[in-house]
């Protein structure tokens, strides 16, 4: 539970590199993510290189933290394989374990959305060469946070309704 309440949009990372067998871990968190009909349609790409980072930041205007992180995932998602619609949900579960996992081994991380702005789409499945079939979804900017600020508290018990709206 910890986890879940600590963790936090992070944009400023030290040098430290995220250790492969973290990176692993992190990897395995994003395939344990459920899948409408099991249909695993994600797939991650592993950006360490900086001149990659120059050219992602060149396209996404909010993620210009990836020109000093040590590691970025691209989530993408099969559109071939995905069950109906579900793309989305399938792929924002595999981000939310990224995070989620990024946080249980101490790094700083942020989504970066890529999907469903048609231009930031567009830029990113050209950069790294997307299949037609094969859709940007986001982001994931991970490196040890060098910015201590607490998460923010989201809990509004207003929010929850009981049976029905009213
Ligand atoms: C779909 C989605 C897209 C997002 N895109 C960006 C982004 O492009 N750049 C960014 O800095 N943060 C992005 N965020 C992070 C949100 O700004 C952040 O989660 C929100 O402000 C709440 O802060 P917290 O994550 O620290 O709780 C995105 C989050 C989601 C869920």
């Amino acid at each position: 539970m910890d986890i879940l309440l600590e963790r936090k949009s992070v944009r400023k990372y030290t040098n430290e590199d995220v250790k492969k067998w973290d990176l692993d871990y992190i990897l395995r968190a994003a395939m344990s993510a459920p899948t409408a009909r099991n249909t695993r349609c994600y797939s991650f790409i592993v950006i360490k290189d900086k001149e990659t980072h120059k050219k992602i930041a060149a396209v996404h205007k909010a993620a210009q933290m990836v020109l000093q992180a040590p590691l970025t995932i691209l989530v993408v998602g099969d559109q071939n394989i995905a069950f109906e619609g579900y793309l989305p949900q399938d792929c924002s579960a595999a981000t939310q374990n990224i995070l989620l996992a990024a946080t249980a081994k101490r790094y700083g991380s942020v989504w970066c959305g890529v999907y469903s702005n048609e231009e930031r789409s567009k830029a990113i499945e050209k950069l790294f060469n997307l299949p037609e079939n094969i859709k940007a979804f986001s982001l994931v900017v991970i490196g040890k946070s060098a910015d201590n600020k607490p998460p923010k508290n989201g809990w509004q018990p207003e929010k929850i309704k009981y049976e029905a709206w009213k």
